[in-house]
This record gives structure tokens, C-alpha cells and sequence, in this order.
């Protein structure tokens, strides 16, 4: 057993767990954070992509021991002063969402992909940096289109803070 200590959603957290526990395991069992959804366990689906230290990572790719230390942000840890993050808010609108098991991972992803690609994300790009998450039940037009909103917003809000 080996104590994992990290920074949680903006929290100082730690848990004593087998060396062998991944990540994802970590954060839902160890943490009780069961935003972050597993969808197959072996790297597939893209259902459990969370933050660590700002990036993009799927989470059960990952031992927990390995994020010792690091900054890590699941869905729960979007929102702020009540107010939905605007990649959230823009799936709502855009009915970027069916049954809702994809989606945190979907979000987690694409508000990786905005902070990357700012507002120079276009539908290619988008579907492109998808290619790591499946949804069954969509068809990814709704959540292309929202992620495009998403950018579009964010960009806009950075101009006019500038
Ligand atoms: Fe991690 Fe599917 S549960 S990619
Ligand atoms: Fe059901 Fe994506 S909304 S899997």
C-alpha cells in the first residue's frame, strides 16, 4: 500500500491504496468522485479523461502512484461560484448529451482542446481531437457543434477581458 497525496478539484486529498491502483479507481473510490465514468478500462473509450497538471489524460491509462503530487481536476471541478464552466453550458444548449455517460470525459477533453487550439478550433480539428472518445449515442454532430460554440465563447470573452 503507498500513501497518494494530490491536489483534488482546487482540495489537498490523500489516500492510502495498492500500488497496482489506477488513477480512475483512485479519484472514484479513494475520493468518491464518480463524475469520472469508466467505460471500458483499457484506454479506449475516452469516458474517464480528467485534468492532470492542465492536460488532458485518460485516467485509467494512469496509475494513481503516478499522479502523486500532481494537480488533478475531474468534471466536479469545472464549475465555479455556481455557474456552470462554459464547455458545460454549451453542451446543455446544444444537446451535446444523450444518455450522459461520455460526457465528462467528452467536456474534460474539450476544454483541453480549447485551451490548446483557442479560437482557432475548427469542426476538423474538433473531430479530429475526438477521435479518443466514443459516444453511442449522438452521432458527434451536437457535440461538435457545442464544442464549437464553446471556443467560439471563450475566445470572445478572452478579446473583449483584454
Ligand atoms: Fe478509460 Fe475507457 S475507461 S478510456
Ligand atoms: Fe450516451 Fe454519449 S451521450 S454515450
Amino acid at each position: 500500500m503507498t500513501t497518494v497525496s494530490m491536489t483534488l478539484n482546487g482540495k489537498k486529498v490523500s489516500a492510502n491504496v495498492e500500488d497496482r491502483t489506477l488513477l480512475v479507481h483512485y479519484i472514484r473510490e479513494a475520493q468518491n468522485l464518480t463524475g469520472t465514468h469508466v467505460g471500458c478500462d483499457t484506454s479506449q473509450c475516452g469516458a474517464c479523461v480528467v485534468h492532470v497538471n492542465g492536460e488532458a489524460v485518460k485516467s485509467c491509462s494512469m496509475l494513481a502512484v503516478q499522479a502523486n503530487g500532481a494537480d488533478v481536476t475531474t468534471v466536479e471541478g469545472l464549475a465555479s461560484g455556481g455557474e456552470l464552466h462554459p464547455v458545460q453550458a454549451a453542451f446543455r444548449e446544444h444537446h451535446g448529451l444523450q444518455c450522459g455517460f461520455c460526457t465528462p470525459g467528452m467536456i474534460m477533453t474539450a476544454v483541453d482542446m480549447i485551451r490548446r487550439h483557442g479560437a482557432n478550433l475548427d469542426e476538423k480539428t474538433i473531430r479530429h481531437e475526438l477521435e479518443g472518445n466514443i459516444c453511442r449515442c449522438t452521432g458527434y454532430h451536437n457535440i461538435v457543434k457545442a464544442i464549437k460554440a464553446a471556443a467560439d465563447q471563450m475566445a470572445a470573452m478572452k478579446t473583449a477581458a483584454e
